[in-house]
């Protein structure tokens, strides 16, 4: 089968071919080994005969793929092998909740565990029939509409899953708890729910330090922490989250007022990030966030290419010291990919309209760090900020900029895709924006 490999990335994670989806199912940390399991197409480069793909690595840049963890064999499973994530039980034993669809197209969550635990690379998964599945929708759920089940955290004496849902419109995180992680019984109430936002894809619910940039395990709990709750809209194709508490009592999340689900509400990227889903890593003790992005053309491209779908950079997550939003970074692992010898360009004055050119760059993609500097940051407000890179691409000036890199440029510059910020002031405070345009 041929693979075209023009385009394919020196800095994302990718199969050597086919189709892949949601990096979401479970990147866990266990015994020395990061493991990455993501929806695979073992047969082409569009959706379906979808797999739980696995890949194992010491520092989530480098990674070796084997075998796929779980496989459509089962009547719970049999007609795909959908999102979820792995919880890593009191033991060191980890397991994996996933979302089967049935022979009669149902969507039910199952379970699978490690053949053998003594394998470090968790090469074998096995999916016992017995407890499978391990929650069935029941007639007042929407079985075509029941997903993704998170990682399990532990309250209360009882461990916790949520399973993304919608009725009619209404976005639904359904939460089942289990004292034994056998027998899974539905709350009275979902954990949340929110009017007018469809279908809420990939839940993720994770808990927040409220200072500094350490990452929270799961199940961690304790007054001060806060709570993030994530969901993905099928409808926007974007990742939304909120930042709210947990009241364990009540079995309830609230987010905080002013941080409101929906459309309207904060994203983890504005580009092309959906289907994400964090884990906490043991290793450096940080939340580390997983998104994926699925191509730009039409499948007839996808079909000729041989391959679709990137995992983009892991991101570090944590709380912003406002309380009111996330900050992330790229992992600090990335710069392992930069060259000894970088390309240097020193100072330069840019004119209005004018661009440098920084030669002895010529490959599709290069790690790059600069430094803008002005007299004064000091222009008007041009908010909501979200759309402004949207409605001005990157010619039509609006705060300070747009300024930035014009990156894959031709020759004469008839295409170039610029990554650039604008900068506006508001209340006293700097709001900056990090765009690209991909139109040209
Ligand atoms: C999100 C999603 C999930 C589902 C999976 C199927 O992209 O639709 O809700 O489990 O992909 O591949």
């Amino acid at each position: 089968e041929k693979v075209d490999e023009t385009h394919r990335t020196g800095y994302h994670f990718q199969p050597p071919k086919h189709w892949i989806n949601d990096s979401h199912p479970g990147p866990m940390y266990f015994n020395g080994l990061y493991h990455l399991f993501y929806q695979y197409n073992p047969k082409g480069s569009v959706w379906g005969n979808i797999v739980w793909a696995h890949s194992v690595s010491k520092d989530l840049i480098n990674w070796q793929a084997l075998e796929p963890a779980i496989e459509a064999t089962k009547p719970f499973d049999i007609k795909g092998c959908w999102s979820g994530s792995a919880t890593i039980l009191p033991g060191n034993k980890p397991v994996i909740l996933y979302t089967g669809v049935d022979k009669h197209n149902r969507q039910v969550q199952d379970y699978a565990v490690p053949t053998n635990l003594s394998d470090p690379y968790l090469r074998s998964w096995v999916k016992p029939s017995k407890g499978n599945p391990f929650i069935d929708p029941d007639r007042s759920v929407n079985a075509s509409a029941f997903r993704d089940p998170t990682t399990a955290w532990f309250v209360n004496g009882e461990w916790h899953t949520v399973v993304g849902s919608k009725r009619d419109m209404v976005g639904v995180a359904y939460l089942y708890t289990s004292k034994d992680f056998k027998k899974w019984v539905r709350a009275k109430e979902p954990l949340h729910s929110a009017r007018g936002t469809g279908m809420w894809e990939c839940p993720d619910f994770y808990p927040v330090s409220p200072t500094g940039r350490r990452g929270l395990d799961t199940s961690a709990l304790g007054k001060e922490v806060k709570h993030v709750f994530k969901v993905s809209l099928d409808l926007t194709r974007f990742d939304y989250y909120t930042i709210g508490v947990y009241d364990k009592e009540k079995e309830k999340y609230v987010p905080d007022l002013g941080s409101v689900d929906s459309w309207a509400g904060l994203r983890y990227d504005y580009g092309n990030f959906y289907a994400s889903k964090s884990f906490f890593d043991y290793k450096k003790h940080r939340r580390v966030l997983w998104g994926w992005a699925n191509e730009s053309d039409g499948e007839a491209r996808d079909k000729d290419k041989g391959w679709a779908g990137i995992q983009l950079i892991p991101r570090k997550v944590w709380l912003d010291p406002s309380g009111k939003q996330l900050l992330q970074w790229p992992i600090k692992e990335l710069e392992m990919l930069r060259s000894p010898d970088p390309r240097k360009l020193n100072s330069k004055v840019l004119k209005h309209g004018r661009h440098v050119e920084v030669d002895g760059i010529t490959g599709a993609q290069a790690d790059v760090e600069v430094t803008f500097s002005f007299r004064s940051l000091d222009r008007g407000a041009d908010l909501p900020a979200q759309d402004v890179c949207h409605q001005k691409g990157s010619t039509v000036p609006g705060g300070l900029g747009p300024f930035g890199l014009l990156t894959v440029a031709s020759e004469k510059l008839e295409e170039f895709t610029p990554v650039m910020f604008r900068v506006f002031k508001k209340g006293g405070k700097h709001v900056v924006l990090f765009c690209s345009d991909a139109t040209r």
